[in-house]
């Protein structure tokens, strides 16, 4: 099923920038190198997977991308403008959207109006913004929980509820952490099918953190792997699965 979602309020953050990079990334958290010279490029039409296990640094590099962390060298370019010393507001408006890991959502509001405040933020009338946020949460299958307090949500749907956030604002990349985390192989599946569609239904590029290898091998047009803050491989999905090192490092360990 494809759903298309109307264009843009005239006053949102769509960008065209069409390539989002991190050149030579590190971050030092006290004694400990989280990332170190990592480089990667995603590309507008793409969902790029970046994977690695726990304490690789995939958050940290997201952070890095968003503004929430400065890198202690190297930089994040968009569309070629280097964007060091941006605050997250500045990268959200250039068109940088991300989720995080857990909630940051108004608990004590419903969805639908958690949703809809992000749409008043681009400007649109109170209707207007309705609209769209119900839009946006039928495109994400959570339409019948419009009604329901951000608080007593399951933690798979909260998830749900920072895509729409995110996606509303056009965004010209989406930064996803884990959405998937916790759900059942059947919801996991449901919340890829739609992942997949982003570029087409969005008119934006992804990454993608995510753990399910088959779910990684399945959907990503390229795949970054990250192990111990260090890049170990980068390429298309079918290369990197057969990379020795990948295999030793983590699919191994995971399989
Ligand atoms: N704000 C921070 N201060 C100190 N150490 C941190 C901070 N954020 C992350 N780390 C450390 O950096 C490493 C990478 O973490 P993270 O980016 O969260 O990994 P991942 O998302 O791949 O699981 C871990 O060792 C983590 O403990
Ligand atoms: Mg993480």
């Amino acid at each position: 099923m494809t759903v298309q979602i109307s264009d843009p309020p005239p006053s949102s953050a769509a960008v065209d920038a069409a390539v989002f990079r991190a050149e030579n990334i590190s971050v030092q958290f006290g004694g400990l190198k989280a990332i170190s010279e990592v480089s990667l490029e995603v590309e507008r039409h793409q969902v790029f997977g970046l994977i690695g296990p726990n304490g690789a640094g995939k958050t940290t590099l997201v952070n890095c991308l968003t503004g929430f962390q400065r890198p202690t060298a190297g930089k994040v370019t968009l569309a070629g403008a280097d964007t060091t010393g941006w605050s997250p507001t500045r990268f959200r408006k250039a068109g940088i959207g991300r989720t995080f890991q857990a909630g940051r959502l108004f608990r004590d509001m419903t969805v639908l109006e958690n949703v809809e405040v992000t749409a008043a933020a681009l400007g649109l009338s109170r209707r207007q913004a309705r609209l769209y946020a119900m839009e946006m949460l039928g495109w994400l299958g959570i339409a019948h929980d419009a009604e329901r307090l951000c608080g007593g949500l399951p933690y798979t749907d909260e998830r749900r509820v920072g895509i729409a956030r995110a996606l509303l604002l056009k965004p010209a990349f989406v930064l996803l952490d884990e959405p998937a985390a916790g759900m059942s192989d059947h919801e996991c599946d449901t919340l890829m099918h739609l992942v997949r569609e982003i570029p087409k239904v969005h008119g934006c590029g992804v990454l993608l953190i995510e753990h399910n290898m088959r779910v990684i091998m399945g959907l990503c047009d390229r795949i970054h792997v990250l192990d111990g803050g260090r890049t170990i491989a980068d390429g298309p999905a079918r290369e990197v699965q057969k990379d020795p090192t990948v295999i030793a490092a983590y699919l191994g360990a995971a399989a």
